[in-house]
């Protein structure tokens, strides 16, 4: 067992851990946060995308060992303090971004990462960034147009 000692939405944890766990595995099994969902078991779908230290990554694909001594954000953490959405939030929703919303948290995540290094993205740019994301319910379409609202820029419904 291996000690960890994480940040995750907001929360410090301390952790003794098997080194081979994977961080999904932590986050839902250990600390409960089910918001971030397993859609596949080949680290190709990116439902399970979470931010690690600024950078969204698969946490399917990451050892909870790795995240030792640093921050993890979830979807689950983003709302403020009184459950107010963020505008990417509110964007998908307004979009109608989703339906069975399953891929939801990670595209969610993804377009976050993209948004903080990219403010006013194309919908090429927004694809492009999305790409490790799948969705097998929407076609994309309106997972592009919440990103470009979410940045403020006008598109059509
Ligand atoms: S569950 Fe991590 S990429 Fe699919
Ligand atoms: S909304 Fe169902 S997988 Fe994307």
């Amino acid at each position: 067992m291996t000690r960890v000692s994480v940040k995750v939405d907001g929360t410090n944890y301390e952790d003794e851990v098997e080194p081979r766990l994977l961080l999904i595995h932590y986050l839902r099994d250990r600390l409960g946060l089910t918001g971030t969902p397993i859609g596949c078991d080949t680290s190709n779908c990116g439902a399970c995308t979470v931010d690690l230290d600024g950078e969204s990554v698969k946490s399917c694909s990451v050892l909870a060992v790795q995240a030792d001594g640093g921050e993890v954000t979830t979807v689950q953490g983003l709302a403020g303090e009184n459950g107010e959405w963020t505008a990417l939030q509110r964007a998908f929703h307004e979009r109608h971004a989703l339906q069975c919303g399953y891929c939801t948290p990670g595209m969610i995540m993804a377009a976050r990462d993209l948004l903080r290094d990219n403010p006013s993205p194309t919908s090429d740019e927004v694809r492009h960034a999305l790409e490790g994301n799948l969705c097998r319910c929407t076609g994309y379409q309106n997972i592009v147009r919440a990103v470009l609202a979410a940045s403020g820029q006008e598109v059509g419904t």
